[in-house]
């Protein structure tokens, strides 16, 4: 049963930040050279067989995307934060914006050697996955779009070409057991994992 507290009252704020609790992820794209850049990301959703991204303008991860049209979405674990976060202040690119900058961002290309995580070769797609994350996701990219009212970043459309899970949270040999599997969530700045199950919807096969 649900038990409303009707005497919350509520204040209008404006928000310094509004990452409001979405997964983690590590998106792979590919260097001019070959070799693979990582760029932990919070903005992602995902429908049918599509994800789409919120990719900043300025970064690796977009200038990767635009000439190379692969990119493997890597997902990590809670236990993974602290490699997340040892690559969080870095940028794969020399030309900085001088806004990030001044926060503190600071070029660094060897991605996996500064977070301690472990490349493996992709099944199609060019960029490596990454070994630690239970989930990899090999993706082509159908559309990149700067919204003309914002040119901060950019919307990313990918299509999914080959989902990778550890066996050990696969259930039914094609889906994923919800209650071994737990996102690394970005809330507010702050990582999370997922507290105990709550219910599931009517559509559930699992
Ligand atoms: C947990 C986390 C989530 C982030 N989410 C995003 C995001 O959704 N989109 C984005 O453009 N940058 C995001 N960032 C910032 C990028 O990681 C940062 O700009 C980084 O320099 C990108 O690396 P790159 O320039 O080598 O691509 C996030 C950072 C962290 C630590």
């Amino acid at each position: 049963m649900n038990t409303i507290n009707k005497s919350i009252t509520f204040k209008e704020i404006k928000p310094k930040i509004m990452y409001y609790g979405t997964p983690t992820l590590l998106l792979n794209t590919l260097n001019e050279d070959g070799t693979t850049n990582i760029s932990p990301m919070s903005s992602s959703w995902a429908l049918g067989d599509c994800i789409v991204l919120g990719v900043g303008l300025g970064g690796k991860a977009i200038e990767n995307l635009e000439r190379h049209k692969e990119c493997v979405i890597n997902l990590p674990s809670p236990a993974l934060w602290e490699n997340v976060e040892k690559i969080s202040s870095y940028t794969g690119t020399k030309n900085i914006p001088t806004g990030k900058e001044e926060i503190g961002f600071t070029y660094k290309k060897e991605k996996y050697e500064a977070s301690g995580l472990t490349p493996i070769d992709s099944k199609t797609v060019l960029p490596t996955r990454i070994q630690e994350c239970p989930i990899q996701i090999e993706a082509v990219v159908k559309d990149i779009r700067v919204p003309e009212y914002n040119s901060l970043f950019a919307i990313v459309e990918t299509q999914v070409l080959h989902f990778h899970a550890d066996e050990s949270i696969i259930i039914h040999k094609n889906h994923i057991n919800p209650a071994r599997w737990s996102p690394l969530i970005y809330n507010f700045r702050h990582y999370f994992g997922l507290g105990e199950e709550v219910g599931k919807t009517f559509r559930s096969e699992t």
